[in-house]
């Protein structure tokens, strides 16, 4: 369906559980083939080991600016023939010099609905705020921050008594379903983007009969 190829490169600086589903996930797992951390200390890192998967720290303090770590990350990526990229809880801003490598094949996660609630304490910011209504987005991204074409969203309701854990909880759940399914539709090249809007192709037909 995609004249790229499936490779799949997962970017990651924390706990991993959004890691876990995509590589739980059998029409998703197979195809990763490197995990990346900013951070040594990321349990990511050994989720990705434990599974057999190479696991790569590419730090920025390595680097002497920001540029040459966006570069170093593009080209550890290139050396590894990825085709696509998934931010699974990357705490970092990706640069140009990667975005351009890989046009419309990075997908990112967030814990909101945007364009609501951008930057590094979604869920924080939305408790903060005291909206009624929260919830993850999955975007395609591009040179501003959690800016990119929206390709999936779902809302998750905020209770009376929540606190930030009992909240990030609940979006955790959703994130654990939604965004395997944006990436394998990404892999899949069943994403149409036309300017700021995703079309999200069906499956095809002999798979759901499968
Ligand atoms: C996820 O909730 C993701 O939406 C968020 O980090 C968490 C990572 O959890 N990403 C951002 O806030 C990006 N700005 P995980 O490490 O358990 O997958």
């Amino acid at each position: 369906m995609s004249d790229v190829n499936p490779r799949l490169a997962v970017l990651a600086s924390g706990t991993g559980t959004n890691l876990q589903a995509l590589m739980d996930d059998p029409q998703v797992g197979p195809h990763i083939v490197v995990v990346v951390s900013d951070r040594p200390e990321a349990m990511a890192l050994e989720r990705a080991r434990a599974r057999g998967i190479e696991a790569v720290v590419c730090r920025p303090a390595d680097h002497p600016d920001r540029a040459s770590h966006d570069r170093a990350l593009r080209d550890l990526l290139l050396e590894r023939d990825v085709g696509y990229v998934a931010l699974a809880g990357y705490m970092r801003i990706v640069g140009p010099e990667l975005i351009a490598a890989f046009p419309n094949r990075i997908l990112n996660l967030h814990p909101a609905l945007l364009p609501a609630f951008p930057g590094m304490h979604a869920v924080e910011d939305a408790l903060a705020w005291g909206v009624k209504v929260t919830g993850v987005t999955v975007h395609i991204v591009d040179e501003e921050v959690d800016h990119g074409p929206i390709v999936a969203q779902e809302p998750v309701r905020v209770r009376e008594d929540d606190d930030v854990e009992s909240l990030r909880g609940r979006i955790h759940e959703v994130e654990h379903r939604i965004f395997p399914r944006a990436v394998r539709a990404l892999i899949e090249g069943r994403l149409k983007v036309e300017g700021r809007v995703v079309h999200v192709l069906e499956e095809l037909e002999e798979r759901e009969g499968g």
